[in-house]
């Protein structure tokens, strides 16, 4: 039995002429143990894929299993639950209490749980230790780096044990080194037998996943099984992405544009170029890396 399984999960917003599809009939399966990054530009629905399987938000067609449990028609309670029991979330934006001490902050979780203060303190200080921050527990997110912060939003997300991690540009705000430790942290969390799943826009951080998903227009395009240390292939074209058209072809362009086609003229080179992107626009690929 998978983990995760979503059937055809579309999400819509707006209704008639202003709908916007923001998942269109998604198709994916995740099974325990995956570490999955998720890519795609601006806008693909990697955020409302995440919110998903989160349990955030429900689809508006399709259906949801979690541990072959249908969840996506359950109550907002019931989900609450689930959510607390079993899945753990890192935001770009860390979304610590500021009021509250890193100690604290990792504590939370629990006091919703009923913990008594002492198994909460005491719960809450194993896992700073765990992500390296046990000496900073009394100090509050402002004096913190932006690293040190991810990683108390990272033990935050730890502390009720959840099976699924899910991450949404968790170095989205970090510089290069910060980014590397919270990935380390999240690789080495991973391989303590955890499912994790990463949004990022940096094809060098699928080094940590064993999976990478590409999505465009609210689909998966594209959908790779990949080796722990290494950049996927796909991750790998779109780091070092050439334009497939060169200078003279943009120059030709714009000076059809200006003057009036004769009809024996040679604008066909652009043309082509541009319906063969449109046929292979919305075909998803499923590839098995071989390096
Ligand atoms: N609450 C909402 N109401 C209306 N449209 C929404 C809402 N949330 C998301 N959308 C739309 O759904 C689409 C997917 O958004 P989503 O946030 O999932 O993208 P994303 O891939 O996470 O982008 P980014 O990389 O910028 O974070 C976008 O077109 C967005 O405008
Ligand atoms: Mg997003």
């Amino acid at each position: 039995m998978s983990l995760i399984e979503l059937q055809d999960v579309s999400k819509l917003y707006g209704f008639g002429d202003a709908t916007s599809v923001a998942l269109d009939e998604v198709a994916l399966t995740i099974e325990s143990g995956e570490c999955v990054a998720v890519m795609g530009p601006s806008g693909s629905g990697k955020s409302t894929l995440m919110n998903m399987i989160g349990l955030l938000d429900r689809p508006t067609h399709g259906d949801y299993l979690l541990n072959g449990r249908r969840v996506s028609r359950l109550s907002v309670t019931r989900r609450a639950k689930i959510r607390r029991d079993k899945i753990g979330f890192i935001f770009q934006s860390f979304n610590l209490l500021g009021r509250l001490t890193a100690l604290e902050n990792v504590a939370l979780p629990l006091l919703y749980k009923g913990h008594s203060m002492p198994k909460r303190n005491h719960e809450a200080r194993t896992i700073l230790e765990r992500v390296g921050l046990h000496d900073k527990s009394y100090f509050y997110p402002r004096q913190l780096s932006g690293g040190q912060t991810q990683c108390v939003a990272i033990a935050r997300a730890l502390v009720n044990k959840p099976e699924l991690i899910i991450a949404d540009e968790p170095t989205g705000n970090l510089d290069t080194e910060s980014s590397r430790l919270v990935m380390e942290l999240l690789g080495e969390i991973h391989k303590s037998g955890n499912t994790v799943i990463f949004v990022t826009h940096n094809p060098e951080l699928t080094r940590y996943a064993t999976r990478v998903v590409y999505m465009q227009d609210g689909a998966i395009k594209y959908d790779e099984q990949t080796k722990l240390g290494e950049v996927g292939s796909y991750a790998r074209k779109v780091m070092y992405a050439v334009p497939d058209t060169t200078e003279d072809d943009d120059l030709a362009g714009v000076s059809a544009l200006m003057k009036i086609e004769k009809p024996n003229e040679k604008t066909t080179k652009p043309k082509k170029k541009r319906a063969r992107r449109k046929a292979t626009k919305k075909k998803t690929t499923k590839h098995k890396a071989t390096s």
